[in-house]
């Protein structure tokens, strides 16, 4: 579903956000990206939706070279994935009703689907009652939790999410980890990068760690038994 081939990013002489980079990430997958403030997080997220491009290597999305994808054909290759922003990137002029709607016209979904959709993927980060509120009106981690649900509104085939839980309390965090794992078993393959090392300890998910832009063998401590959490069907690869 992702695929990285020996991706270099360089953004000039002195600086190499991503050296060599190799990895491969199958569909419906839930993988966590981690490491330092600086270790190329964001920038391997940018990559994957081409708001950037490699300096050297492949990207591989949903099956397409994204090296070799024409400018026109970006937009539509976008649908395809749900994207939570560091910094969230709402609308401040428009109610979080209209947030979600302006998304759900950009991909397509004809206008009587609309409040029923933006009901539901609302309901699904509880803030169904806030939908005639301005972003503004919220605060941060609410404002976060609209993100998620714009990002999740229409089950993208692939979602990327940056530092999603970066403004909430650990109880919060635990919420929106169930809400991407709700997405996860309804088909979307999922990448969340996160220095929230006890968010990745307790999901007992595949992390990729970043150091200095190489990815490290790092291991984050096994999870506690799959068992004792209810017998969920996790994967666990220290890759
Ligand atoms: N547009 C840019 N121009 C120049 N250097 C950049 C640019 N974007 C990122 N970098 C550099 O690339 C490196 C990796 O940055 P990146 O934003 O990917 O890190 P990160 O792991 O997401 O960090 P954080 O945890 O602080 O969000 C950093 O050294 C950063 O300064
Ligand atoms: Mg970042």
């Amino acid at each position: 579903m992702i695929h990285f081939y020996h991706v270099t990013k360089k953004f000039d002489r002195y600086s190499t956000a991503l050296h060599d980079v190799t990895f491969q990430i199958e569909k419906g997958e839930f993988v966590f990206v981690t490491g330092p403030s600086g270790a190329g997080k964001s920038t391997l997220l940018k990559l994957i939706l081409r708001q950037m491009m490699p300096t050297e290597g492949q990207v591989i999305v949903n099956g397409r070279n994204l090296n070799a994808m024409r400018r026109g054909q970006v937009p539509y290759f976008r649908r395809e994935i749900g994207m939570v922003f560091q910094d969230f990137k709402l609308i401040e002029r428009m109610t979080v009703f209209e947030n979600l709607s302006f998304i759900l016209t950009v991909l397509g979904v004809a206008p009587k689907e609309h409040k029923k959709k933006a009901y539901s993927a609302l309901r699904a980060v509880s803030l169904h009652h806030k939908m005639n509120s301005y972003p503004l009106q919220l605060s941060g981690g609410e404002q976060q939790r609209v993100a998620i649900a714009r990002a999740l509104i229409n089950d993208p085939l692939v979602l990327i999410a940056d530092e999603p839980t970066g403004n909430l309390d650990p109880d919060l965090s635990n919420d929106i980890v169930q809400i991407f794992n709700e997405a996860n078993l309804r088909g979307s393959t999922i990448l969340l990068a996160t220095h929230d090392r006890d968010l990745i300890r307790s999901s007992g998910r595949r992390v990729l760690s970043l150091v200095q832009g190489r990815l490290s063998d790092e291991k984050i401590a096994a999870p506690e038994p799959i068992a004792a959490r209810g017998g969920e069907s996790l994967f666990v690869n220290w890759s």
